[in-house]
């Protein structure tokens, strides 16, 4: 098939290299001129296993191209994809903004039938409206397909989904977008648009109400002095609930599970539902951050002149992506304290720069970062830091040896074996 994929970030980029891999001709339009001066040297601008060797595959193969605009003219028996970010407005509604942008040039740049995909994420009755605003009348077939990739983890995802969701309204259509996935074995729903749109965000809202679940039973862990690992070990095996985001921590941040989780509450809301759940959900993970930081506080007896290194900038390890990263709000609110910071992270340190201020230091290594800390907190639970020689930490740092652990990632019984006062999320002491 002959395919256009509209924007090339984590899912476009992703879509485009799997999509050429499986033989199909990908055309990927990036308006950003840097990413696309990259892309077209064959050097991927988003850090994402496999996607280097699949990029360099697809243009050495000239299935693969990457271009500024809309190839003119388009093809007939062309499928587009979008794959534009769909980021939050201040209301915390999901800025549309880009989608629209292409739906206005697709509407005039169409001549041929074709099938139209969205793969962003929009919330429940956007495809509806787009339809009636931009393509009645038009010879273009409206297919919700939101994806649910995760990042440092994409290509394995593509290959390997949970399920394929397809919402269209003509099933003969849904059926031709299945055939684009001809190449995956996965369970297949396909469904009506709203529905499928819908699918997306509570299968999001469903995962952060899970995370701030456990958040809020390691905090009262600590209060009841029970441990978190053994909780959640004993709730996790009833099958009805599973093991999967039962770990406590600083809670969600990332490109997606803060914006969805704000656009649906905002959308129910303009449709005249209060989503109570999702609200107090979004609350408990905020608290969670500034909780982290009072523990801190309390802890060293004030934050004001004290060293403190931060490991872990990313949202979570294996990406260089920082977007709504807790270690970001955590690293203010301990500034804002006069705390003097120290900051690592194996890859997002260029990313995180520009956000914090000019007077954190950006050490090159776990090990420069906690030179005379009095006190070091785990933000991302990169191997790196897990890994690290801690022996040769704790000798080079200052009273009293603190760590806060906010992933429950490390070896609690060792660095308190080694003299380190440690503290996690919900863990016994
Ligand atoms: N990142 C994820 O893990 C993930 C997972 C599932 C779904 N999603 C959803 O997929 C969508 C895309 O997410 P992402 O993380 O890939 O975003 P992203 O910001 O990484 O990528 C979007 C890309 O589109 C480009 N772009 C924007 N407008 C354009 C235009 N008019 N023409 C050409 N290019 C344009 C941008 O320059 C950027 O490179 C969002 O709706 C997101 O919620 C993301």
């Amino acid at each position: 098939m002959n395919i256009v994929v509209i924007g090339a970030g984590y899912v476009g980029l992703t879509a485009a290299c799997c999509l050429a891999n499986a033989g199909h001709r990908v055309t990927c339009i990036e308006n950003n001129e840097s990413k696309l001066k990259l892309l077209n040297q064959g050097i991927s601008p988003i850090q994402e296993k496999g996607i280097d060797q699949l990029l360099k595959q697809g243009l050495a193969s000239g299935k693969l191209s990457f271009v500024s605009s809309l190839p003119k003219p388009i093809e007939t028996d062309t499928v587009i994809m979008i794959t534009v970010g769909t980021p939050s407005l201040p209301s915390g509604a999901a800025d549309l903004s880009s989608i629209y942008q292409v739906a206005a040039e697709l509407k005039n740049a169409i001549q041929y039938p074709l099938i139209l995909i969205m793969k962003s994420t929009v919330p429940p009755g956007t495809g509806v409206k787009l339809v009636q605003r931009y393509f009645e009348n038009t010879p273009i077939s409206y297919v919700a397909n939101p994806e649910f990739l995760r990042e440092e983890r994409a290509i394995e995802d593509w290959y390997h989904p949970s399920r394929i969701v397809i919402g269209a309204a003509d099933n003969k259509i849904a059926e031709k977008v299945r055939q684009l996935y001809s190449d995956i074995d996965a369970p297949v729903i396909i469904t009506d648009i709203t529905s499928a749109e819908t699918i997306k965000y509570a299968a999001n809202a469903f995962l952060v109400t899970k995370i701030s679940f456990i958040n809020e039973i390691a905090n009262l862990c600590e209060t009841m002095s029970a441990n978190i690992d053994d909780v959640a070990k004993g709730i996790g095996l009833d099958t009805r609930i599973g093991p999967d985001f039962l770990r406590a921590g600083l809670g969600y941040g990332g490109s997606c599970f803060p914006k969805d989780a704000r656009a649906l509450d905002f959308a129910a809301l303009n449709k005249g539902y209060d989503l109570r759940l999702l609200k107090v959900t979004i609350e408990v993970n905020t608290k969670q951050r500034i909780l982290a930081v009072h523990k801190l506080k309390q802890l060293l007896g004030g934050l004001a002149g004290k060293e403190i290194a931060l490991l872990g900038l990313a949202f979570k390890p294996d990406t260089d992506d920082i977007r709504e990263s807790p270690s970001i709000d955590i690293a203010y609110l301990l500034y804002e304290e006069g705390a003097k910071l120290r900051v690592y992270d194996p890859t997002a340190m260029q990313n995180a720069r520009p956000l914090l201020p000019s007077e954190v230091t950006f050490a090159t290594d776990i090990y420069s970062a906690t030179v005379g800390a009095n006190a070091i907190i785990l933000v991302t639970e990169w191997q790196e830091f897990i890994h690290a020689d801690w022996q040769t930490i704790k000798k080079q740092m200052n009273q009293p040896y603190l760590i806060l652990d906010g992933r429950n990632a490390l070896a609690q019984d060792k660095l308190m074996a080694l003299g380190f006062k440690y503290v996690g999320v919900g863990r016994r002491l």
